[in-house]
């Protein structure tokens, strides 16, 4: 931890890849709070920069283009620019939004691996990898699926199983898959470039384990140390692709940077892209550079990327990493392949002027020290009961009463009870309770601790019923109101980090200046005298039926996962015409159906197949009723070797089709077909 202050502030979030749009799952892990510690520096007069920008390279996007028929570069310009408008209506308040097709990233990522090149912190080493002849290509990364090693999930990526989080790489998948053609892969020899982690492992070790023992989240710093325990080993930081950053050396043909070698240096490619003045912050000891991120991104955040910088030798290393866990839905893990999202631009247009409320849910249950859920039931109990009910309605009230009493004039107060005195003394408390848990990156208990401001002027109002003692006592009012201005002001100030745009409006209603966050260490923030404008609302209830309606897009992105999940069995390996003939399947019919004692599953069944009549057992009987299938055509397999089910021999299979959702359905020859007919 630097223990001196720090002279600047480079804050960071993770680079969205930009094939696909944006959900709340990203903006509660990564956005919002990364948003809020900047607003907060800002007031604070901090000369902090911003950086935010788009992924776009990696093996995920070439296959997306692929599948649309698109070249990579149309992928990423349409979710850059959506991404970046999305973030930018949601008051995300990058200094600047790059993206890492741009020639300054290229230059960038290119001259900082040659360094590594050329200073020999690279180690070159030829290896055996999976090559797909069809399409003849090697298959890095997601290129390649198989059976994960780790837990047996079929559907492992070459690089991660997203089923229990295992970092793979091919080589390590059981029965491996191209995705590109869904061919065996063969194993080919090629040249590729190592950053040696194994030799930065002392030092990390105690520059993490040692160093950040205490001002790191204990999810972070976890994560660091298991990684650290099971010993790092090199890692290829190249990759056979066509699309990414050309690795800048000769004979280096078709190869470029592995994403997560680039990716991380477009921080510094955006910070360049702002400023000429760049260096300062990445190179000056005195800057705190923080990554915001999520938990997916700890080790290459952690461990990786400060690697690569300390190898460079030239860069800073990352103060803090504050990474988030994740934010689920309605209890299912966000899915963008399943469209198990909230997308924040649909979200935009659904809820227009709403940008405060998902910021202020988001935060509310931030996923900061363990996944949380979001639901819609939430989200709108959230703004009904506490945005609309407690905060909202105390400014409003504060404010109308204003207009109502005073001509929209602040009044002078009379002399203050002990109550008054306590509470205008813990109003000028906030800015620093709420600042000091933003630093901590505590920023869940900073907006709780913002909500206590909003309660308190709630409650005051209530306990003092200005509105009855309007008739009795007209200058004991003047004090309350005064009293109650003085909160719902620092609530304009103190607010802007979490819900800028309520901020923004209350700022317009009460006339009150730009001020900075220590400038509220004030017991008197708006004066006697003061004019105020017109009173809006700041927030709306939401009604049952927008409740409704995302429910209803939820529960159509799940009947299209169905659907999707029944096409999505693979084939099976080709076989021969001779493999084919040596089945005997034949038409039969079936005479007699009966349950089997003690199984639940089993139907003993006597079918006639035309030549002679046999007894087979099939396990059909969750699905169909034995009288209801008396009479039925059906195909078998007339030639299967006999076996023993519950000590009866079954001689034979009927043929079923077998439903995703479990159900088994008879194939049946038309009435007319003959027992024993031979199908072919
Ligand atoms: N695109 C990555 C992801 O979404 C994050 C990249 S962060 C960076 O997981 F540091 F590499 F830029
Ligand atoms: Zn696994």
């Amino acid at each position: 931890m630097s223990t001196k202050k720090p002279k600047r502030y480079n804050v960071t979030t993770a680079l969205p890849y930009a094939n696909g749009p944006v959900h709340i799952g990203h903006l509660a892990g990564v956005y919002v709070p990364a948003d809020i510690y900047v607003r907060y520096l800002r007031a604070k007069q901090k000369d902090v920069i911003f950086i935010g920008g788009s992924d776009e390279h990696g093996v995920p996007i070439t296959i997306k283009a692929k599948n649309e028929g698109k070249t990579p570069q149309q992928i990423v310009d349409r979710y850059h620019k959506m991404i970046k408008k999305s973030f930018e209506d949601l008051g995300i308040s990058f200094d600047i939004y790059s993206r890492t097709s741009g020639k300054i990233h290229h230059e960038t990522s290119s001259s900082f691996f040659k360094k590594l090149y050329d200073e020999g912190k690279l180690t070159e080493k030829s290896t055996e990898q999976y090559y797909d002849e069809e399409a003849q290509q090697f298959l890095a990364d997601r290129y390649i699926t198989g059976t994960c090693p780790n837990c047996g999930y079929e559907k492992a990526y070459g690089d991660q199983c997203e089923s229990c989080g295992a970092s793979l790489s091919p080589m390590e998948l059981i029965n491996p898959v191209s995705k590109l053609s869904g061919a065996k892969p063969v194993k080919k020899q090629t040249k590729h470039w190592y950053l040696p982690l194994d030799q930065y492992e002392p030092w990390l070790k105690e520059w993490i384990l040692e160093n950040h023992k205490n001002d790191w989240k204990s999810n972070v710093y976890g994560q660091c140390k298991s990684w650290l325990d099971n010993g790092l080993n090199p890692r290829a930081v190249t990759r056979d692709l066509n699309w990414g950053v050309k690795v800048p050396l000769e004979n280096a043909e078709g190869k470029v940077l592995y994403v997560w070698f680039d990716a991380p240096i477009g921080y510094i490619s955006a910070t360049r892209e702002l400023t000429g003045d760049w260096e300062k912050y990445w190179k000056d000891e005195e800057t705190k550079l923080v990554h915001f991120i999520g938990k997916d991104n700890i080790v290459f955040h952690c461990i990786i990327f400060p690697s690569m910088l300390k190898a460079e030798g030239s860069y800073i290393l990352p103060d803090n990493v504050p990474a988030n866990e994740f934010m689920n839905l309605e209890g299912d893990k966000i899915s963008t392949s399943r469209n198990w999202a909230v997308w924040l631009h649909e979200y935009l247009e659904d809820f227009k002027d709403k940008q405060d409320v998902l910021r202020y849910v988001l935060t509310a249950n931030a996923p900061e020290t363990k996944d949380n859920d979001f639901t819609w039931k939430d989200f709108q109990a959230r703004n009904n009961n506490e945005l609309v009910a407690i905060f909202g309605n105390f400014v409003n009230r504060a404010l109308v009463l204003t207009k109502k009493y005073y001509d929209r004039q602040v009044p002078e107060p009379g002399d203050f009870t002990p109550e008054d005195k306590k509470i205008l003394n813990q109003v000028k408390e906030y800015p620093q309770s709420t600042g000091e848990k933003i630093e901590r990156f505590r920023i869940r208990e900073s907006l709780q601790e913002m909500m206590k401001l909003a309660r308190l002027g709630n409650k005051y109002l209530a306990d003092n019923e200005p509105w009855k003692l309007i008739k009795t006592n007209e200058e004991r009012v003047k004090t309350i109101m005064y009293v109650s201005l003085q909160i719902a002001t620092q609530l304009a100030y103190i607010s802007e980090p979490f819900l800028p745009f309520t901020s923004r409006k209350m700022k317009d209603m009460m006339n009150l200046p730009d001020k900075t966050w220590d400038e509220l260490n004030s017991r008197e923030l708006i004066q006697p005298g003061h004019d105020i404008n017109k009173a809006k609302h700041l927030f709306a209830p939401v009604e049952d039926k927008e409740i409704q309606y995302q429910y209803e897009k939820l529960e159509k992105s799940k009947i299209e996962n169905e659907k999707a999940e029944k096409q999505a069995e693979p084939l099976k390996d080709t076989i021969t015409y001779d493999d084919f003939v040596k089945l005997d399947l034949r038409v039969g019919t079936i005479l007699e159906a009966e349950k089997m004692p003690k199984t639940g599953k089993l139907l003993k069944l006597t079918v006639d197949i035309g030549i002679e009549k046999r007894t087979i057992v099939a396990g059909i009987a969750k699905h169909h009723d034995p009288t209801d299938i008396i009479g039925k055509k059906v195909a078998i397999v007339a030639n299967l070797a006999p076996r023993k089910l519950k000590g009866i021999e079954s001689q034979g299979m009927i043929l079923m089709a077998n439903n995703t959702d479990g159900d088994l359905k008879f194939l049946h020859p038309e009435d007319d077909a003959d027992n024993g007919a031979q199908i072919s």
